[in-house]
């Protein structure tokens, strides 16, 4: 199987350190005032709530806004992100979750044991031909019937189009074709959202939930 260049993960992660605490307070609390990202959110929980099986990865979790959210919803989550200056905002944001400096390309887990994978946002600045290898570590991790989120931008009919983000270049996907890549990889489609952007965004923002066959 194709191999991830570890060259573009210290790209991001160099990034990310740089801008770290510009980055927090831009993003952390952002889900206040996203009622639609939070239902999304909330309807995933909700799934890996009935599944009942094992604890959820916050991948690429930044500063770990969104596994706090998990975590008032009642889930056993985790948070794993290749920026240490980020891991230590969630450390020292959310004292009572686990975070851990890594890649989501190679997990700490055994295999099967997750009962869900939130990737909110953070495929965005993988190389396209790297996502298949991002979907088979989640798959890998899943236990049989859990849950993955992906949140990203969506090309709005385009087609995958890198874009230059204000950290590192990222890509925007039309949501079909993502969802192809997750059939691919294992993984049936349970829903999608498209939501439009803000006064202040660029791009549509599109999720997908799904579960690994
Ligand atoms: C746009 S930010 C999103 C962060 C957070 N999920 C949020 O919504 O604010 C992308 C994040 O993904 C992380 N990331 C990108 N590639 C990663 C990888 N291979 N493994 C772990 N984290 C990764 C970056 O370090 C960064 O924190």
């Amino acid at each position: 199987m194709h191999t991830i260049d570890t060259s573009q993960l210290n790209t991001t992660a160099q990034a990310y350190d740089a801008i770290a605490p510009q980055y927090v307070a831009l993003v952390r609390d952002g889900l206040a005032r996203l009622p639609l990202d939070r239902s999304i959110i909330e309807a995933f929980a909700g799934l890996v709530r009935q599944t009942g099986a094992g604890p959820v990865g916050d991948l690429g979790c930044g500063p770990g806004y969104v596994a706090a959210h998990l975590r008032d919803l009642g889930l056993d989550v985790f948070g794993v992100d290749l920026s240490e200056a980020l891991i230590e905002h969630a450390r020292a944001l959310y004292p009572d979750l686990r975070f851990s400096v890594g890649s989501m390309a190679a997990l700490d887990v055994a295999d099967g044991t997750l009962g869900g994978i939130v990737a909110w946002y953070s495929i965005i600045h993988a190389a396209p031909a790297d996502v298949p290898v991002y979907l088979a570590e989640f798959h890998r991790a899943l236990a049989p019937g859990g849950h993955l989120l992906l949140g990203f931008f969506e090309s709005g009919g385009e087609p995958l189009t890198p874009f230059d983000h204000a950290v590192t270049t990222a890509h925007r996907w039309p949501v079909d074709q993502l969802a192809g890549l997750a059939k691919d990889a294992g993984f049936q489609e349970l829903g999608r959202m498209l939501r439009q952007p803000l006064e202040n965004e660029r791009f549509q923002h599109g999720r997908l939930i799904l579960r690994r066959e």
